[in-house]
């Protein structure tokens, strides 16, 4: 067996000591909006560090544990708390969650952050349905040795994101009376936040929204075949000509006026796949 899925299975076996159900949905929950795990019904929670070859969850607005139970009627995991590449994690074990759900048995991922918007109508506490991604992190967590038992080669990217997924995701804003945006998000290595140089070569390159995160684990959920929703939501407003300093701290508490509306989505997606086979 090859390294990556021999780590897989260490961990999924420590989750399967404390949790016996089938995922359905794998959620990761960015900056600011872990408080969504408190919609599941809690079957267990796992410390990270528990869970063998999983690192500490550092990053500011991240618990670092795993809970697992249900959404409405369907079983869930929701990882509050992801690694980074700016932490000094390798895109492998940013990925790590999203394997470790996979072999779990979920099929789908709901994936969520704090984004700055460069799209200039995008304001403070928007939520973006993300419809596409570019990676301008420069790694790939799916460098190196292909595991053909865990995906493809060469996994195809030309609709990452599910498109039923982000129509359900759109009825559910227009029935809940709030505006969805939806867009392509950029990710960056980080930890610093854009210059104005860089915030204006994103918008010039198609993006709507920045962050640090998020790729590295859409890139593995698609290699493992993975349905994928993703949703962003916008901590600062990052116009070049007028902008403002960002501190991490102001992102957190952007990201939580935006939990409602982020929450509403995730639990109509959730809820909408069948409970058992
Ligand atoms: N850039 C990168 N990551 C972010 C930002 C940003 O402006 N806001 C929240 N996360």
């Amino acid at each position: 067996m090859l390294q990556l899925a021999s780590q897989i299975e260490s961990a999924a076996d420590a989750v399967r000591k404390q949790w016996n159900g089938t995922p359905r949905a794998g959620i990761i929950l960015g900056s600011g909006l872990g408080g969504l795990a408190n919609e599941i019904s809690i079957e267990a929670e796992i410390d990270y560090a528990e869970i063998p070859h999983f690192p500490r969850a550092s990053a500011l607005g991240h618990r670092g544990q795993l809970v697992c139970g249900s959404l409405g009627d369907v079983p869930v995991i929701a990882f509050q708390g992801r690694f980074h590449l700016y932490e000094g994690h390798s895109p492998q074990q940013a990925s790590l969650p999203v394997r470790l759900m996979r072999a779990l048995g979920a099929e789908n991922l709901v994936v969520s952050n704090a984004a700055g918007g460069v799209n200039p109508r995008y304001q403070v506490g928007d939520v973006m349905l993300i419809e596409d991604q570019i990676n301008l992190m420069f790694a790939n967590p799916l460098v190196g040795v292909n595991d053909d038992q865990l995906g493809p080669r060469f996994p195809d990217m030309s609709a990452p994101y599910d498109a039923d997924w982000m129509q359900l995701a759109a009825e559910i804003a227009r029935s809940e009376n709030f505006v969805l945006r939806q867009g392509v998000y950029v990710a960056m290595l980080g930890p610093t936040y854009e210059t104005r140089a860089e915030y204006r070569m994103a918008r010039t390159l198609g993006a709507d929204a920045v962050g640090m995160s998020t790729v590295p684990e859409v890139l593995a959920a698609r290699h493992a075949g993975m349905r994928v929703l993703g949703l962003s939501t916008i901590t600062n407003v990052c116009s070049p000509d007028a902008l403002s300093e960002t501190t991490g701290e102001d992102v957190l508490a952007a990201a939580a006026t935006a939990a409602d509306k982020l929450l509403k989505i995730v639990r109509g997606v959730v809820e909408s796949l069948p409970a058992k086979d």
